[in-house]
């Protein structure tokens, strides 16, 4: 594959293709369960005016951290600034390297490289989609500065090895958990396995706000400190800049909504969980375990199924079968950083990493959203029952 070929265009729908039958993503249905205590929460807010960390940014920095297990959460303006400012707090400078996926948002590694850091990307293993615990190691030098797994789709990584190569190389982890709020590894929580935790709150992540919002969690009262004062500007006190930092702070309007949401956190994931699990019996009763690959769920994990990702070399005709069928789906990643115009700096070549090029030709992501119902699940598995049944 070149890299032109790696940016051929996947077919596109036929163009009067049917109007969908259901949203990838219901978050019309989510607000109306909500929409009262969004509304009074919002309200208090206005009542106020106390926009900029007002009460409801500590609160739900709180609530974070107590759920969390980390002594910290500090609250940012997104999951990307999440990402820049642990990385900052860290002192990751020009010329450092950080070993991370290129399987994964351009987030990761763009906050690597807006530091003129270097990301070292290192493949995937081919069930989870998350970083290769096995491949850490040999990708490390003397300039290596931390190591950035990513929590994929709500699946935690393999974080007893990584932390494992990392401590033996006096390394810190930072978890990129912007897409595994609530996930679980063993009986830890992503966000405490690691120096920092870093979590999105763009609106189509299990905690999603109004807009963009991020936090990032840590137990290391040091960097907790660095990262409150990055956020802000650099400054400890009005108008003294202890540090060169920014402005990135989390909205007490998006504070005040993210609380009332996060009070059905754990419902709405337990949610996606069943529509999981009930996507495997009914993919099983199909019979098409063969013609496609089902998520992995790996022992003493705990899946927050941000998305429910499957896999087939079929995968473009799949999707525009379903899309002509009324059924959304989408593809994260079409294409792996390494082979993005954005990272061609980092010379690497199309072959480099296997098992990311290949995912990203194949995988997948079908709707499960918590509010998703057992007909339309249905739908989705008996159109793509049809779709091999016309290949047999
Ligand atoms: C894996 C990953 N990392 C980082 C981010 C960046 O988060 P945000 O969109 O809040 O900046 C996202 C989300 O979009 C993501 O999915």
């Amino acid at each position: 594959m070149n890299s032109r070929q790696s940016f051929a265009k996947p077919p596109s729908p036929h163009p009067s293709a049917p109007k969908l039958l259901f949203p990838f993503l219901d978050l019309k249905a989510e607000y109306a369960s909500m929409k009262e205590e969004i509304g009074t929460a919002v309200e208090k807010v206005l009542e106020s005016q106390q926009f900029i960390m007002g009460p409801e940014v500590r609160q739900l920095e709180a609530e974070i951290a107590a759920f969390v297990g980390s002594r910290f959460a500090l609250g940012c303006a997104s999951g990307s600034d999440a990402l820049l400012l642990a990385l900052m707090a860290l002192e990751v400078d020009s010329g450092d390297e950080v070993i991370t996926p290129p399987f994964t948002f351009v987030a990761t590694a763009g906050s690597i490289s807006r530091l003129k850091a270097r990301p070292v990307f290192v493949d995937i293993d081919r069930e989870t989609y998350n970083l290769d615990p096995t491949l850490v190691e040999a990708a490390i030098t003397s300039r290596t500065k931390a190591i950035m797994p990513v929590h994929l789709f709500g699946l935690a990584a393999e974080m007893e090895k990584i932390n494992e190569t990392a401590r033996a190389h006096h390394l810190p982890v930072i978890e990129d958990a912007a897409q595994a709020i609530g996930a679980r590894y063993h009986d830890r929580n992503v966000g405490n396995l690691g120096a920092c935790g870093c979590f999105s709150f763009f609106p189509s992540k299990n905690l999603g706000g109004a807009g963009d919002g991020g936090m990032i969690t840590t137990s290391d009262p040091e960097l907790a400190d660095r990262i409150s004062v990055l956020r802000d500007h650099g400054s400890r006190k009005k108008y003294q800049y202890d540090l060169l930092g920014m402005n990135s702070r989390l909205d007490s309007l998006q504070a005040a909504i993210l609380m009332v949401k996060f009070r059905h956190l754990e419902a709405m994931a337990q949610a996606r969980r069943r529509n999981a699990d009930r996507y495997r019996q009914l993919f099983r009763q199909a019979g098409l375990e063969k013609s496609i690959v089902l998520p992995v769920q790996p022992e003493g994990l705990h899946h927050v199924y941000n998305q429910f990702v499957i896999r087939t070399p079929q995968r473009d005709q799949l999707r525009e079968h379903l899309r002509n069928c009324g059924i959304p789906t989408e593809i994260y990643y079409p294409f792996p950083l390494h082979l993005q115009p954005a990272f061609a700096g980092l010379g690497y070549r199309p072959g480099e990493f296997p098992e990311s090029e290949e995912a990203s030709q194949q995988v997948l992501a079908l709707p499960v959203f918590p509010q998703m119902t057992e007909e339309q699940q249905k739908m989705v598995v008996d159109e793509t029952a049809d779709f091999f049944a016309e290949r047999k």
